[in-house]
């Protein structure tokens, strides 16, 4: 075994307590470093990793906070010991929002809510989402206008919100997806005091930022409530997301299905999962073919051939090849969900050192995605070819790629997000491209998912 191999071994053994710390900065408890964490946790995690090697100690005010890099201990902690793990302090402060959906429930509930939901994301379900999936980035591209100033990311988010709103609930939120857009965003303000101590005080209190955070709630649950009920009382089955969850029976346990707040927090969550993420993919993906017209050119090249001007369907999917290794590119390069993090429940061994009960462990596909060891020297360039070469992802280390994590918890969404953003991609990209506007400054912002903040672009005919 080489010397990398046996670093990167874990093992959830309970007799660690002789292991060494890993290295790490040199503190203890620091309420500064919490914060400054705060302010930029990519760069952070990223100097961590770089400073100190694939297993890293440091802290975030009280707790222990270890940073994992390898693809062998990402696998350790997502799959081999994935039962000594909880979610991590940020999904558990998410159940402020969410309550027990399948993001932050655990144990045998997350397991049972697993098996009702699942079927409704079928291959065969997610093809039959297709239609408005590209319905809607028609609707978008109809919008668009030679010449426009748009901002991306709203834009992306805009349309998934709309696909979200019609593909879980039924609902067209078309109209009102500024208003639920900013509730969901409002929402979110809940982890803007993930590393603020005085966090579960704040939330008690009245002061400004919780009381938006309460009302945007309070609305997010008004439309969800209002659709379940609709739902109930008619007498028409509907087969978008809605229906399958309130038809679905526990048929492996006591055969019984969801009571209304059970699918608020699932029909939330989904909601909440299902479309930030997606437009941070897209949004990115539209920054980087702006600097990219090579990739850019093959892109409409492959479109015009395989659609021959036509709106995409499912059946279209496996002829859009390049459009795929655009995305995988771009969620290599800019991974939605940037860190998966978890709590241990017991000690135990990762690359020889002791990792401890009750702190936080991440692994982030940030850094993973662009380490030279797995994806060579040109591991920062945007080369969406680099997928179309033979067997080339299963010459990946596992875990050297994992935008939609991996293990029992691996995002249920992964076949309805490429779905979705392969025919939101190929139906936009067919009739416009987008350039960066005159002075356009994109930011990444490193929160629960990673944003493109500052993308004004404008539209241009293909
Ligand atoms: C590009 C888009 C997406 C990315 C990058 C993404 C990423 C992820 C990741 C990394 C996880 C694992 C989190 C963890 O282990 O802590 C996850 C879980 C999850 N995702 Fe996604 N996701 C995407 C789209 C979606 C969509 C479209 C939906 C639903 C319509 C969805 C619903 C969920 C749910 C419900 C979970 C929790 C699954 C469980 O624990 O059983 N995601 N996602």
């Amino acid at each position: 075994m080489s010397t990398a191999q046996t670093q990167a071994s874990g093992a959830a053994a309970p007799d660690v307590a002789h292991l060494p710390d890993p290295p790490g900065p040199p503190g203890r408890v620091s309420v500064l470093r919490a914060l400054r964490f705060g302010r930029n946790p990519l760069q952070a995690v990223e100097r961590l990793q770089r400073n100190y090697g694939d297993v890293v100690m440091s802290r975030l005010g009280p707790r222990r906070l270890y940073v994992l890099s390898h693809p062998d201990l990402v696998r350790d902690v997502l799959v081999t010991h994935n039962r000594n793990f909880i979610k991590s302090f940020a999904l558990q402060r998410a159940r402020v929002l969410l309550g027990e959906g399948l993001l932050t429930s655990e144990g045998d509930f997350h397991l049972r809510q697993r098996r009702l939901s699942q079927p409704a994301f079928h291959r065969d379900r997610v093809a039959a989402m297709a239609g408005t999936m590209a319905g809607y980035a028609e609707d978008a591209a109809n919008r668009w206008r030679a010449g426009m100033e748009v901002d991306a990311t709203r834009e992306m988010n805009r349309l998934t919100l709309a696909i979200a709103g019609m593909t879980l609930l039924g609902v067209d939120v078309e109209g009102e997806a500024d208003e639920i857009g900013r509730s969901l965003t409002a929402a979110l303000g809940l982890f803007d005091r993930l590393h603020n101590p005085l966090a579960p005080l704040l939330d008690r209190l009245p002061v400004p930022g919780t009381l938006r955070m309460r009302a945007a709630r309070q609305r997010l649950d008004a439309t969800i409530y209002r659709a379940i009920a609709e739902r109930r009382a008619s007498a028409e089955p509907r087969d978008d997301l809605l229906g399958m969850l309130l038809a679905a029976r526990d048929e492996e346990g006591d055969g019984g299905g969801m009571t209304d707040l059970q699918l608020r927090d699932e029909l939330l969550t989904l909601f909440l999962a299902g479309h930030e993420t997606t437009a941070n993919a897209l949004a990115w993906t539209w920054h980087l073919l702006a600097l990219h017209p090579d990739a850019e050119a093959r892109l409409h090249g492959e479109l015009r051939t395989a659609l021959a001007g036509r709106v995409p369907t499912a059946a279209d999917y496996p002829a859009l090849p390049f459009t795929r290794a655009i995305l995988a590119e771009s969620m290599r390069l800019h991974p939605p969900a940037w860190t998966v993090g978890r709590e241990p429940l017991q000690d135990f061994e990762a690359g020889g050192y002791r990792i401890r009960a009750g702190s936080i462990v991440l692994t982030s596909p940030w850094i993973l995605h662009h380490d030279p060891r797995w994806w060579g020297g040109d591991a920062d360039a945007f080369r969406p070819e680099r997928w179309l070469a033979p067997d080339f992802e299963a010459s990946l280390p596992r875990f050297a790629y994992f935008p939609f994590g991996g293990g029992p918890r691996k995002c249920i969404g992964e076949g309805f997000a490429w779905m979705e953003g392969v025919l939101a991609l190929a139906t936009l990209a067919r009739r416009w491209r987008l350039r960066h506007a005159p002075g356009a400054a994109v930011v990444p912002k490193p929160g629960i998912t990673l944003r493109a903040t500052g993308l004004r672009m404008r539209v241009e005919p293909v």
